[in-house]
């Protein structure tokens, strides 16, 4: 492959794999590249070194979230002020103070309490598939128990939560036909969510409960209570952020076992490897491709002049294949130490979730392969038609059916 063709747009290659020849290339040849954009966008720098990548996110006031907001592509100016209420979106210090209204709910503590209720809802979600034989993986095992962790998180209803899987979806998936036909649709998909969390708020404001929902209607900030606006965001970015990211790290990292048996099996004989073998999967699949941010002033990156108001996107999935940080970063090595990926971002937005997907995908790990070990693929993956998750829409699995329980919970 030669520089002239590398095209970080071309959604046909992200939906049959992960151009990661593309970012060696450019890590290699062009770091800092200058990647053109089609139907008359401004083109931006594409960042696919560890340390660039970690550079830009380190120094948000150069680089903004707010400015331009962190999608790829441009937004109209409506558009971009509402984006703008999202937390993922500013900068300090108005970031600082967003992020402390919910950050208490997802400390190390907090997860661990939780940790048995989440293991019984894999359990849960392992025994409906378990004496088939055979099941989809990704809509039957992966996507669950992120979704069913958030929504109990936030306070939604169990017989609701397939509402936020469908309203998802239809807001991630905007490059993809199978879940949206157009950007109108995301729209009507953000529209519905909020019409859901506007009733939701009503019957928590009259009955207080301990979740999200709650506790956002009752923030404050700088003495002001939450614009109705604002509370819509939060809830959105709640409700969205962390299940298209964990569900396809489960189906990435699972994908990664069934490709590399050797591990698969090494995993199984030392299941003590769970941890590392976690951040691997991480590191491996990153299924954030990437973020954007916005020059604030005139800069440099590794030599390369940045002007004001250029559009920067940082490639964590590049990043953490970078040949500089990470010793045979093409090879997939479950006990992996050192390991400093930054699948989960660095600096100011380090994600928020970090520490609740680690332990749902940990948990969901150690259900699979304890139960259903011989576990392997039955069809070919299909993959999501994106630049901005890395995800599988489907994979086709079988294994020896577990014999039916005789009783619950034997
Ligand atoms: C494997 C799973 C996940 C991955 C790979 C992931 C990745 C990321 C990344 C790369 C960022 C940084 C954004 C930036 O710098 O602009 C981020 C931010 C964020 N993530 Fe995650 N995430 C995951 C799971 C979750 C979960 C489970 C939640 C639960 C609510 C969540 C909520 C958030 C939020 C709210 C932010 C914004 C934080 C801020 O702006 O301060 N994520 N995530």
């Amino acid at each position: 492959m030669k520089l002239e063709e590398v095209n970080l747009y071309d959604l046909d290659t992200w939906e049959q794999r992960v151009p990661h020849d593309m970012f060696a290339l450019l890590r290699q040849q062009a770091p800092v590249f200058w990647q053109k954009e089609p139907q008359g966008g401004p083109g931006f720098w594409a960042v696919t070194k560890y340390a660039d990548v970690v550079h830009v996110s380190k120094h948000p006031k150069l680089f903004s979230s707010w400015r331009g907001g962190t999608n790829i592509f441009d937004l109209p100016q409506e558009e971009l002020g509402q984006v703008r209420m999202m937390l993922v979106n500013m900068d300090p210090p108005q970031h600082t103070k967003y992020r402390r209204l919910v950050s208490h709910g997802f400390t190390p503590r907090r997860i661990a309490e939780l940790e048995p209720h989440v293991r019984d809802l894999a359990r849960r979600i392992i025994d409906r598939v378990a004496t088939k034989g055979q099941c989809d993986f990704v809509t039957e095992i992966a996507a669950e128990l992120p979704l069913q962790v958030i929504a109990e998180l936030l306070g939604i209803p169990q017989e609701d939560r397939h509402l936020v899987f469908d309203w998802s979806n239809r807001l991630i998936g905007f490059d993809d036909p199978e879940f949206q036909t157009s950007m109108e649709d995301g729209k009507r998909a953000a529209a519905e969510m909020w019409a859901y969390a506007h009733t939701l708020a009503e019957k928590r404001k009259r009955d207080p409960q301990n979740d999200l929902i709650s506790r956002l209607l009752h923030a404050e900030v700088d003495g002001e209570r939450l614009t109705e606006l604002e509370f819509d965001f939060f809830f959105l970015l709640l409700a969205v952020a962390g299940n298209e990211t964990t569900r396809n790290l489960i189906s990435g990292g699972m994908l990664a076992l069934f490709e590399h048996p050797e591990q698969k099996e090494r995993l199984l004989a030392h299941p003590e490897l769970m941890p590392t073998a976690v951040e691997e999967m991480l590191r491996w699949v990153s299924p954030v491709i990437c973020f954007r941010r916005t020059a604030t002033a005139d800069t440099e990156i590794r030599g390369q002049r940045i002007r004001e108001g250029d559009k920067v996107v940082i490639f964590y999935i590049s990043a953490n294949r970078d040949e500089e940080v990470f010793d045979h970063a093409d090879q997939f090595d479950i006990a992996r130490s050192p390991n400093d990926h930054i699948a989960f971002g660095i600096g100011e937005h380090y994600c928020l979730g970090a520490n609740l997907a680690r332990m749902e995908i940990r948990v969901m790990f150690e259900e699979i392969l304890s139960r259903l070990p011989d576990m392997e693929l039955a069809g070919p993956p299909r993959r999501l038609r994106s630049n901005f998750i890395s995800g599988i829409k489907s994979m086709p699995v079988r294994f020896t059916p577990e014999r039916r329980r005789v009783a619950a919970g034997a």
